[in-house]
């Protein structure tokens, strides 16, 4: 099922959402602030963050109805933040293309993007602020706080070609994972949802973070840019050691050959090569499987929740996940 198959449900909240953010990035009186706005929000992502908040909001919804603005807000602030973090990754990872456009940082260089990564981060929390509830505000901030971990982790572990599978999967936690724990367990907060059913949702939303760190590591190596709208090879020329190779080092008989083209970091030849023994081996099927595995642990924590058409949303964005993978 594709990803607009699944917000149809969601599609009038998803629209207000889109207005809230509008008016949340078009609430500076500065010029260049605006133009820049603009320009994010003619490049949209997928908006996955906010749909979880309103998925796992409705899904554990009881009696009683939801506060469809704080709602909101809490999703336009998790799409905030994360849209500062990729501003601000972009800037780490060298980056120049993202959503088929030249990122901030190519565009109006690195100064601009880390003050404008902090003026999302600000603008973010001061929506979550505005729901006066100090659980939501401590569950954000602190996924905030461990995004922020893994990302310098990550930097830290470049290169490191010793890189052991459980640090990769502790560093995908905490830079990507966290965000989608927020946003699933601040939906359950919002219906004031009982702890067992946040728990439930919080563990969705980890094991989902993992296995999507896990595909967009894949498809680094594999995609297209048309299809990704960045730039594939961003993690080889960092030297940044992913779960994909990991899986190939562990398969491979020729770990001499492998090493030597993963300190070939400025060779487009040397990333060609990496890839097809990538394609060519059975450390393809083991990343797939590693995707499925987590893919299948975050479907099921929901079995805790009652059933209901949100809930399938949430199991049908699980299996969107995994048919990403179309080698
Ligand atoms: C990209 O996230 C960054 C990672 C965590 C890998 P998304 O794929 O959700 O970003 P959008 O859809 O472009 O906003
Ligand atoms: C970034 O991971 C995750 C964040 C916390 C922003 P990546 O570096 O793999 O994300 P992309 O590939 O640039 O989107
Ligand atoms: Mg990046
Ligand atoms: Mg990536």
């Amino acid at each position: 099922m594709q990803l607009k198959g699944i917000y149809q449900l969601i599609k009038k909240e998803l629209i207000f959402a889109e207005e809230i953010l509008e008016k949340s990035l078009k609430g500076a009186t500065n010029k260049s602030i605006l133009e820049i706005s603009d320009y994010l929000l003619e490049a949209k992502g997928k908006r996955l963050r906010p749909a979880l908040v309103i998925f796992s909001a409705k899904a554990s919804q009881q009696s009683s109805p939801l506060n469809e603005r704080s709602m909101i807000s809490v999703a336009c602030a998790m799409e905030l933040i994360h849209t500062a973090s990729l501003i601000h990754d972009d800037v780490i990872d060298h980056a120049s293309l993202r959503h088929n456009k030249p990122t901030i940082n190519s565009k109006y260089g690195q100064d601009v993007s880390i003050a404008v990564g902090d003026y999302l981060y600000s603008i973010g929390f001061e929506l979550i602020s505005s729901c006066r509830n100090t659980d939501i505000l401590s569950c954000v901030s602190q996924a905030t706080k461990a995004m922020c971990e893994g990302e310098l982790i990550q930097v830290c572990e470049r290169d490191n070609l010793d890189l052991l599978k459980k640090r990769y999967i502790i560093i995908a936690k905490k830079k990507t994972a966290s965000l989608f724990v927020a946003s699933c367990q601040a939906g359950a907060m919002l219906s004031n949802s009982k702890v067992y059913i946040q728990h439930a949702l919080k563990g969705y939303g980890l094991n989902f973070g993992i296995a999507f760190q896990i595909i967009d590591d894949y498809l680094d190596l594999t995609g297209k840019t048309e299809d990704l709208g960045k730039s594939p090879g961003a993690d080889f020329k960092m030297g940044e050691l992913t779960l994909p190779i990991l899986n190939l080092l562990t398969q491979t008989k020729d770990r001499n050959r492998l090493m030597s083209l993963i300190k070939q970091q400025d060779s487009p030849e040397a990333f060609r090569e990496l890839k097809q023994r990538f394609i060519n081996s059975r450390a393809l099927l083991k990343t797939k499987e590693d995707v499925c595995f987590y893919a299948q642990e975050a479907k099921k924590e929901l079995n805790r929740l009652k059933d209901s058409c949100f809930k399938q949303s949430l199991f049908n964005l699980a299996d969107y996940l995994v048919n990403k993978m179309t080698i």
